[in-house]
């Protein structure tokens, strides 16, 4: 059974379009979602419904729903062995968001930290969208019966109120749902902001971000600059409590050459900051070359781009459109003679 194609267990992940990829994206969860692609049966969607929430320029958003597709395949997911696809093409996702919001709860909704967040910074923009996100997060993980849901962080507690959703349903109307758990990485770097190194990398600090797509000069540029500490010895150890800038290019140092944390010491023992910093771009360089290649040759080349993610919400929609009916059916609603 082990080595049988149906033993394998569903992993899927949601990602909003909303920004190009960055070194933390890729290094921190990508780079790892490539490497298990055997291991499971895994589907991960642009979540373009619910980018949606936050106003968004249209044009943009439907170019970036498919570069940001182009750039997960440039980063290795092979999607003849991941099922990769735009959410609002697989419309199940919305059906089963509305019924799962008569499931879920007002004061739920209201605990979620994200949701208290983003109202705090679109306070001119509190939509109804915004504050029922979780409902349609709750869709996506529980229409392909997903046994594991790789989430940064922040996703945490939406996991953990699908799985809240999923048992209350299946409470109610008899097993329905898998219910889902969290997937934790046994690899992967968290990478934090190159100029400010106890925030997360992220695209709205642009200084601080290494998009895949950067020109070399232009990575080169952001690592010299890269903060590190006061250390007037200028010594490169790993110390992430006080040394949380040098810990950072560490860590990225090691994901990119595969060195340890003893050598890159020994490497750069009495070179200081001015030589480690440049050395530490110039791997980054080398690494995303390739990628950045890639994600251009496949940007360019939209028909192939328009297959894979017609192939894959074919794929996708055959499982959706079977837990939706089994839904449908379970809280009262006749089934559609045509
Ligand atoms: N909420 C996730 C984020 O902002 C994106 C997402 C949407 C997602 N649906 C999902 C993640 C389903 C995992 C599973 O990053």
């Amino acid at each position: 059974m082990e080595n049988n194609e149906n033993a394998k267990k569903t992993l899927l992940s949601g990602i909003q379009p909303s920004g190009d990829l960055h070194l933390g994206n890729f290094l921190g969860a990508v780079k790892n979602w490539a490497e298990i692609a055997d291991e499971f049966d895994c589907y991960y969607f642009m979540a373009d419904l619910h980018t949606l929430t936050v106003r968004q320029d249209p044009k943009e958003l439907r170019r970036r729903s498919v570069a940001q597709l182009a750039q997960y395949i440039a980063c290795g997911l092979d999607p003849e062995k991941n099922t990769l696809f735009l959410q609002s093409h697989v419309h199940e996702h919305a059906e089963l968001g509305w019924i799962l919001n008569c499931y879920t709860m007002f004061g739920e909704l209201s605990r979620m930290t994200q949701f208290k967040d983003k109202s705090a910074k679109n306070a001119d923009n509190i939509n109804g969208g915004l504050f029922t996100y979780p409902a349609l997060m709750a869709a996506d993980i529980l229409l392909y019966q997903a046994d594991f849901v790789p989430v940064g962080q922040d996703q945490k507690q939406h996991c953990e109120l699908t799985r809240d959703i999923a048992i209350r349903f299946n409470n109610l109307y008899g097993e329905t749902f898998k219910v889902p758990e969290p997937y934790i990485p046994k690899v992967g770097a968290r990478i934090m902001s190159l100029g400010a190194p106890t925030s997360k990398m992220s695209k709205s600090d642009p200084q601080g971000c290494v998009f895949l797509l950067d020109k070399p000069e232009e990575i080169a540029r952001k690592f010299k600059r890269a903060v590190t500490d006061s250390d007037t010895e200028h010594c490169v150890y790993y110390d992430a409590e006080n040394k949380p800038g040098v810990a950072n290019l560490m860590s990225i140092y090691s994901s990119v050459t595969g060195k340890t944390f003893d050598e890159i010491e020994k490497e750069f023992d009495g070179k200081g900051y001015g030589v480690f910093k440049p050395a530490v771009g110039d791997a980054v360089v080398e690494a995303l070359r390739p990628i950045r290649e890639e994600a251009e040759r496949i940007m360019a080349d939209k028909a192939y781009l328009q297959q894979v993610y017609t192939d894959g919400a074919q794929k996708a929609s055959y499982i959706a459109r079977k837990t939706l009916r089994k839904v449908y059916k379970k809280v009262g609603l006749v089934e559609k003679p045509f």
